[in-house]
């Protein structure tokens, strides 16, 4: 007796149909699964067997052979385990075949025949909506199934439960999306006392998408100011929320209270994390915290101290908007576009240039400390901000600057201004080629002879040259301006910190 049930495999953060299908046949007892399944689906016979006989259904005693098709796509993780239990359930027709046609069902099995929830249900949901199948997941996960519009969800808890839906014998929970967001508390930009140059460093790198890099002794506020960009952020739009919200769905991350991402994320990965947890991948890949960070912000708070490697490998990400991982059996790609936001003590004492505290280090151990980030990263940071350490006075004197929503209103008039210049709500001012900098960056004649003193003068690379114009750009939008005057050039000169030579 031949069946069949539907499911689906994510690779990445995509979805593909799989059609199981389970064949009990006369013979020598014996269960195979075949159509390139990996360990954890391979696992599942014994799962099925228990989970079967203890949901009080006969397990068959003939030959069993389970087949997962399309053979060629790698069948990945312990979400198999209901298709399969409900294929051989139709095999022994437990199970009406024309129902599970129109099913996708998706979902782990305890010993016990209890369902567990799976990762990349999100993804999930989105496939079962585009070929119009009615989705059976765990209790669970339905939240997080259920943000995905014109979709029929059937949450189950257990095997028999499934099997007591399906058949017509029960009908299925209604779902509900949790409509009251759980307030996340960002922390605001008014705590921060002093210290403009920085926070109009923070709003320009807000406005046109621009890495940024603080560099400054210790305690001058650098980290607090870093974990202040996320709240001026825009909010993020509903297209941006599922991208994100996927990423976590597949990593396993997503709250069944708050299925949908609500504000950009901001990851702050430690300095000792491996690469594949910064850039993704492990033995069954996982999203990593560049992925993580997708329309969001990454602190790489301590910069020299991560490791040399796991630095080179966000080169990939930075200019690609997305990492590709490959292992011997798949390569998959996660969406990785993210905006990077670093910090820095000036030396390895941390008081290089500080009028206050004399530096403990030789020129050369300056020069090492530095040349631990230099290069590639160094180049994709279009902000070198110095943060010196904060004036007692400005301490004292407990005035609070601006809110964080106040600032976000200016950055989000600046984004208007890029839409309608790219035609399009992702592109910034940071992303601009060569070409889109010519074409969107001119200058007078005044202008060109101020950046061709100021490159003499502070030797800066043609590298540079093409930040200041991106940076200038931005500037400008955040001032209503559609040319770049020359103060908005002069202001934009100023945050290129590590391009000066050390003296
Ligand atoms: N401008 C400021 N306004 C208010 N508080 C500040 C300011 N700068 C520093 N502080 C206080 O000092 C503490 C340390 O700041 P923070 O951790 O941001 O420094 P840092 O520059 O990251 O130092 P490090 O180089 O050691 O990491 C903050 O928690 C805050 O209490
Ligand atoms: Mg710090």
């Amino acid at each position: 007796m031949l069946a069949r049930a539907l499911t689906a495999t994510v690779i990445g953060v995509e979805a593909f149909v799989v059609e199981v299908e389970a064949d009990i046949s006369f013979g020598l007892p014996g269960f195979s699964l075949v159509g390139l399944p990996d360990g954890a689906v391979k696992e599942s016979k014994e799962r099925l067997r228990a989970a079967i006989k203890n949901g009080g259904y006969d397990f068959p005693t003939h030959r069993i052979t389970v087949n997962l098709a399309p053979a060629d796509i790698k069948k990945e993780g312990t979400g198999f385990d209901l298709p399969m239990a409900a294929a051989l359930l139709a095999a022994t027709r437990v199970l009406p075949q024309e129902v599970l046609d129109r099913h996708l069902l998706v979902g782990e099995l305890s010993l016990d025949g209890r369902v567990k929830p799976a990762r990349g249900v999100l993804s999930v949901a989105l496939t079962a909506q585009k070929h119009h199948f009615r989705l059976v997941v765990p209790h669970e996960n339905a939240p997080e199934a259920a943000l995905v519009h014109d979709l029929e969800i059937i949450p189950v808890t257990s095997l028999a439960d499934m099997v007591e839906i399906l058949s017509g014998r029960r009908q299925p929970q209604q779902v509900m999306v949790p409509s009251c967001p759980i307030l996340q508390e960002i922390p605001d930009l008014a705590e921060v006392y002093g210290q403009e140059h920085a926070k109009r460093a923070l709003e320009i790198a807000a406005a046109g998408g621009h890495n940024l890099l603080f560099i400054g002794p210790p305690g001058s506020g650098k980290t607090m100011l870093a974990r202040r960009l996320q709240g001026i952020l825009p909010p993020l739009s509903y297209e941006e929320a599922l991208e994100t919200s996927k990423i976590y769905s597949v990593a396993g991350l997503l709250s069944p209270r708050q299925p949908l991402l609500q504000s950009r994320p901001f990851r702050a990965p430690h300095h000792s994390i491996s690469d594949a947890g910064l850039i993704g991948g492990g033995s069954h890949p996982r999203p990593g915290e560049v992925s993580l960070a997708h329309n969001g912000v990454l602190f790489l708070d301590e910069l020299p101290e991560f490791r040399r490697n796991a630095l080179e490998s966000l080169r990939q990400p930075l200019e690609e908007g997305e990492v590709t991982i490959s292992r011997s059996a798949l390569t998959v790609t996660y969406p990785a576009r993210f905006q990077l936001v670093v910090s820095m003590n000036p030396c390895k004492c941390g008081y290089f240039g500080d009028p206050h505290h004399p530096c403990q280090c030789t020129s050369q151990e300056v020069r090492r400390y530095r040349n631990k980030i230099s290069g590639p990263l160094l180049d994709r940071i279009d902000l070198h901000v110095e943060v010196p350490a904060v004036k007692y006075k400005d301490l004292g004197a407990g005035r609070s600057g601006e809110p964080s929503r106040e600032v976000r209103k200016r950055v989000e008039k600046a984004r208007l201004r890029q839409k309608e210049r790219f035609g399009n709500a992702q592109r910034l001012n940071s992303h601009m080629n060569n070409l889109e900098i010519r074409k969107f960056c001119a200058l007078s004649p005044e202008g060109q002879s101020i950046l061709e003193k100021a490159c003499q003068r502070l030797r800066l690379s043609a590298r540079a040259y093409h930040r200041i114009l991106k940076v200038a750009r931005t500037i400008a939008d955040l001032d209503a301006s559609a040319e770049i005057r020359p103060p908005h050039l002069l202001e934009a000169i100023q945050y290129r910190a590590l391009d000066r030579p050390l003296v």
